[in-house]
């Protein structure tokens, strides 16, 4: 009998506690004070490029930062991202800068609304005060304001009860932003801060738990950055990993692909172009190199295989004798070569690249099917892009193509099979790899 009073009592304690976590508004170190008048837009501008926030705040066609875009929880349905505008009725033109900081880095919307983790708070809760009060005058002072009602999730109930989300919350994001390392670089820690923070690459590049919580935050497990697949693209190890990591990459090659969307590895293809085409080509090339010396600074992956490859001149001269060497032979070797090497850096080389070593093929399905996407350098969109296959080839072609591409020139990827060309056929729109581009004023 004791020992049931003492199990309730626990019981009802664990729930008060619940229930104090999930209603809670966090504290925020700007609570109870103005923003300050004197940022300038400069400064706001290049805090919302470094953070990406358009990319997820504009639906295709609408005006910029009017929210609207939908995004896929998984197994529950579709959320949609929200008006940011100055809008002071549908957007956050009246927020107080403890509200929009409880958003940004604490994911609890105004009214005390638990926010998804589709939008990134697990990451930009380390950016820095500065950064957020620079990102709330530009939002709330410069943006133009769009009268645009917030559209509702498409969860059904009871699923869509959000307050369960602060304890994913609580053990998931982190509360405090980002703290130097002293032991390290001044570049060292300004890379790690932008990469872990505002340019929250680990979204893709980090693969997720049991939750979809990233797997780490930070370089202190060697999950962090390890690689990922989300939404049909596989986001490739960014750690010291031979082969399907950026072991091969020099900081100036980290550089110039983030800058001008090349190198001589590699093109930005996929949904890397969502963080190209509106963030990292804006960055200045001292935040730039500054990301470089902290991603050098990430040794392989024990999650990951290790891929030593060696170049094989043999398949240059193999005659075409299977039906993928002979896929390949007719329409891939113009552009990429019969030797596989491509013509850097316009087209890529497919020895030796990442999505051809990687054990996960969804990126070079992808790419194949649909094409390489929408690359646009400074304003211009880039000419050399690869052709969109879907109509031209067949399932089990694709797969032929891609199974003599991946075990071709020293290649190890793997076969690849038909049934995943299909399922990725159905699941992807050639249509949505279009990316939206914003010319910000
Ligand atoms: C990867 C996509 C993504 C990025 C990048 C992103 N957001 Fe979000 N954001 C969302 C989604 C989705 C929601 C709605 C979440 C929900 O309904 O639970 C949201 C919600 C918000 C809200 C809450 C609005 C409300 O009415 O409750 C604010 C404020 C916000 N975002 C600001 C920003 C700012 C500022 C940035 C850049 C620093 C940013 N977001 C970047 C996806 C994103
Ligand atoms: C929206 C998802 C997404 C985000 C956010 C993202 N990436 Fe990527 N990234 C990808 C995908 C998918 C690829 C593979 C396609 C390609 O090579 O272009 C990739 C490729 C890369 C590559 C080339 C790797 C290789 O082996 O070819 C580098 C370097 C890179 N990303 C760096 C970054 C950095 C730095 C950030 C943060 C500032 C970042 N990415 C943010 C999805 C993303
Ligand atoms: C007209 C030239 C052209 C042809 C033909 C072409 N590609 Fe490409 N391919 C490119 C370009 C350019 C890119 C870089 C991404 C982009 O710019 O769209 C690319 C990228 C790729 C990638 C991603 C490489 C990486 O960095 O990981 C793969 C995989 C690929 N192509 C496979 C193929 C296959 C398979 C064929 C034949 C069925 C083919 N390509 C035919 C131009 C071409």
């Amino acid at each position: 009998m004791k020992t049931a009073l003492r199990v309730f009592a626990i019981l009802c304690l664990l729930i008060a506690a619940g229930v104090w976590v999930a209603t809670r508004t966090p504290s925020s170190p700007f609570d109870g004070r103005p923003a300050s008048a004197e940022i300038s837009i400069e400064k706001g501008a290049y805090a919302a490029r470094l953070a990406d926030c358009v990319a997820c705040h504009t639906a295709e066609g609408g005006a910029p930062f009017a929210g609207g875009l939908a995004m896929a929880v998984p197994m529950l349905g579709a959320i949609y991202s929200t008006n940011i505008t100055s809008d002071k009725l549908t957007g956050v033109g009246d927020w107080t800068l403890a509200e929009f900081d409880n958003a940004v880095r604490r994911g609890v919307g105004r009214d005390g609304r638990r926010l998804y983790p589709a939008m990134p708070y697990p990451s930009y809760a380390k950016m820095d005060d500065a950064e957020v009060e620079q990102l709330y005058a530009y939002f709330t002072r410069h943006v133009d304001p769009v009268a645009a009602p917030n559209r509702p999730s498409e969860i059904p109930a009871p699923m869509n009860t959000r307050w369960p989300l602060a304890f994913w919350n609580a053990v998931f994001s982190p509360d405090k932003p980002y703290t130097p390392d002293t032991s390290k670089s001044d570049a060292w820690n300004r890379g790690a801060y932008l990469v872990q923070g505002p340019g929250h690459c680990g979204s893709c590049h980090t693969p997720r738990g049991v939750a979809m919580q990233e797997q780490s935050l930070d370089e202190s497990s060697d999950a962090y950055l390890s690689g990922a697949l989300l939404d049909g693209w596989y986001a490739p190890s960014l750690r010291g990993d031979p082969g399907i990591g950026l072991a091969d990459w020099s900081e100036d090659d980290i550089v110039a692909y983030l800058r001008d969307g090349r190198n001589r590895h590699g093109v930005v293809f996929g949904s890397m172009l969502e963080a190209f085409n509106n963030s990292t080509q804006f960055m200045t090339d001292a935040d730039l190199s500054a990301m470089a010396v902290y991603l050098k600074s990430l040794g392989p992956s024990s999650q990951n295989r290790r891929t030593i490859v060696t170049y094989d001149r043999a398949d240059i001269l193999r005659p075409a004798d299977d039906a993928g060497a002979w896929i390949y032979a007719t329409r891939c070797a113009t552009c990429h070569g019969a030797d596989g090497k491509g013509r850097a850096p316009s087209i890529p080389p497919l020895a030796g690249v990442s999505s051809m070593l990687a054990d996960s093929p969804e990126s070079a399905i992808n790419v194949t099917l649909n094409g390489g996407g929408r690359l646009v350098k400074g304003g211009l969109p880039d000419l050399y892009r690869m052709p969109q296959m879907r109509a031209s080839l067949t399932d089990a072609e694709i797969a032929q193509v891609l199974t003599y591409a991946r075990g071709a020139w020293g290649n190890t990827g793997g076969a690849v099979d038909p049934k995943k060309v299909r399922e990725l056929r159905n699941t992807t729109d050639p249509a949505s790899s279009e990316v939206i581009i914003l010319q910000m004023r």
